[in-house]
């Protein structure tokens, strides 16, 4: 009889399983359970057992009818919220699709990737982690050269074998100029995407991690003129041919002559404003003819080369380029800013 209890419960519980319907399930809880039920029926046959076995089996099937009871009640529990969730309200709003773009930064990138592809320029990376050497020596700044001063440097707090300090954050994308000709040799047209970064008090134009993008062309018979003309031709195709550029002289270790390139200011059109420092003219590019020190750091001789080479900050394109009047948006993470692009 206990076989035949085993074999009762192993069936109900597979059709409980497969039900699907609460009308089913009712019919199937009568079948089993109801007065004239298979459960009940071996439970009126007790009576034709001993003392003993009756309250061996008698238990058991009681055990059996109570576990039932509550599987059957369940499955119906069960059924029944299924079949609320059934239920579509076609006049509820749509759940939106959040959806990412890309950063106004690399939107900017892009676009001077692909006008720097169009002028036959490769497109180049270094390392955010640089050596002293590249970051600096080879490229005329020398241990104790004033101009250090002038990039506040993170230096990274690990010495090398000889006990310097010798790592540093990169200042400036300049290194790969340097990294490139000793890879490419000459001549050589690349430009260098990248992050930089400098201990600066941040303010409306200035960042800790800043963006630039390098270049350098290097050939026989590359004059000055060359210069301007990739530069002005990169700034109209970027904010239309309108645009002026203006060259001033400025000193860098690495460039000789070195100048300062200066757009006039988006926001007050060159009225002046804070965003300008009054002046009406936005600094945007530092460049200048490679110096020979630094041709021969890269393995280039400089009686038969020459070249320019120039840094354009990207914050400062992508600030001009959507009217943005605070650098620090750009990296601050705030969605109601980006999610205007
Ligand atoms: N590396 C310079 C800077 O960080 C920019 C620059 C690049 C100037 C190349 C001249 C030539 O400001």
């Amino acid at each position: 009889m206990k076989d035949q209890l085993e074999k009762l419960k192993k069936e109900v519980l597979q059709k409980l399983n497969a039900v699907k319907d609460i009308k089913v399930l009712r019919d199937l809880e009568i079948q089993i359970l109801g007065r004239k039920g298979e459960l009940t029926t071996v439970l009126r046959q007790l009576s034709d057992l001993s003392i003993e076995q009756r309250k061996n089996i008698g238990s058991a099937a009681n055990d059996l009818k109570m576990e039932l009871a509550e599987k059957f009640r369940q499955a119906a529990e069960k059924l029944d919220s299924e079949k609320k969730n059934d239920f579509v309200d076609l006049t509820l709003p749509g759940v939106g699709i959040k959806c990412g773009h890309l950063h106004p930064l690399t939107m900017i990138q892009n676009e001077l990737e692909d006008i720097f592809s169009s002028l036959g320029f490769m497109i180049l990376e270094g390392p955010e982690l640089e050596s002293d050497y590249f970051n600096f020596e080879a490229l005329n700044i020398t241990k104790h050269h004033p101009a250090r001063d002038m990039q506040d440097t993170f230096y990274v707090n690990q010495k090398n074998k000889a006990g310097e300090y010798d790592l540093v954050m990169r200042t400036h994308t300049s290194p790969v100029q340097v990294r490139a000709m000793q890879k490419y040799g000459a001549p050589l047209r690349c430009v260098v995407p990248g992050r930089c970064f400098r201990s600066e008090a941040t303010d409306v134009r200035h960042e800790h991690t800043l963006n630039q993008i390098e270049g350098l062309m290097i050939d026989k018979d590359i004059s000055w003129a060359d210069m301007k003309g990739v530069m002005e031709v990169v700034v109209q195709r970027l904010f239309g041919p309108k645009t002026k550029l203006r060259m001033r002289p400025k000193f860098y270790p690495f460039v000789e002559p070195g100048n300062n390139g200066e757009i006039t200011c988006f926001i007050c059109k060159g009225a002046g404003c804070r965003v300008c420092k009054q002046s009406g003219w936005l600094e945007i590019v530092g460049s200048g003819m490679v110096h020979p020190n630094v041709l021969r750091a890269g393995g280039v001789d400089p009686k038969i080369y020459q070249g320019f080479a120039f840094g354009f900050g990207l914050d400062r394109l992508t600030m001009q380029k959507y009217n943005i009047s605070d650098v620090r948006l750009l990296n601050g993470g705030d969605l109601r800013f980006l999610e205007q692009f």
